[in-house]
């Protein structure tokens, strides 16, 4: 049997659509329900990848390319997955994660126009196996999503150097996550995240029951036999 028991739950979508207040309502819900629960988030969650978020974020990689800005996000990734992510799912922890290799698939593939080859190499270097049980790709019309980061800005921070891209790119990200989210149905579960927050909440929470208890397994997907 295996000995890992852990599951890796990841949250994709763009800008505002309310991943970060959805993770935290759900890592408490699983916590009361007993599990180990890690909330992580890329480009970071190690000590190596958050010295690489800070170049990626401020935008001091954008001159040189994005080409360049994917192979630094690939190299947080490794670094999250081998430090972090690995070893919290070989103790049995459920792990949150707040962007994961889907971001680069769409941020760096379809609107930074790199060549699918290129970023299905630097995937399969920074995942290593690494493939998340669970997807949840949030989906909300770019314009509301940018209303909402502009105002979580005017509480704490200025626009990070992908949010500061126009209207039509982020509307071509958002297909982008939903033709992903029908090009791998199995992994990745469409939310709408255009409704309460309540009701956002129960539609993560059916989605992840799904997963930590399909048949009353605890064997995660990606370690079962077929
Ligand atoms: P962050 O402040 O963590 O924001 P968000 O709340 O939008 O998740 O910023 C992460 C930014 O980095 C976000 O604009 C998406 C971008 N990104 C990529 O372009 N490629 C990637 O692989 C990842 C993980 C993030």
């Amino acid at each position: 049997m295996s000995t890992n028991l852990g599951r890796f739950i990841t949250f994709e979508g763009g800008e505002g659509v309310g991943k970060s207040t959805q993770i935290h309502r759900l890592a408490n819900v699983l916590r009361r329900r007993g599990h180990d629960v890690l909330v992580t988030r890329e480009p970071g969650g190690s000590l190596g990848a958050e010295a690489v978020r800070h170049v990626l974020l401020s935008g001091a990689a954008e001159e040189f390319g994005v080409r360049m800005e994917a192979v630094l996000f690939a190299a947080a990734r490794s670094d999250h997955v081998e430090e972090v992510i690995r070893p919290a799912l070989a103790e049995g922890t459920v792990v949150l994660c707040d962007r994961f290799m889907d971001s680069s698939r769409v941020y760096q593939g379809v609107t930074g126009n790199l060549e699918p080859g290129f970023i299905e190499n630097l995937e399969r270097i920074a995942v290593n196996g690494m493939i998340p049980d669970l997807t949840l790709v949030f989906d909300l019309p770019a314009e509301a999503g940018l209303r909402r980061a502009k105002a979580r800005e005017g509480k704490d921070a200025s626009p990070d150097r992908f949010e500061k891209e126009e209207l039509a790119t982020h509307e071509k990200r958002r297909e982008a996550f939903v033709d992903l989210t029908q090009s791998e149905p199995d992994r990745c579960k469409l939310i709408n995240a255009d409704q309460t927050e309540d009701a956002v909440a129960l539609a993560v929470l059916s989605e992840v029951e799904a997963v930590l208890e399909p048949d009353g397994s605890t064997e995660p997907a990606r370690d079962r036999k077929a």
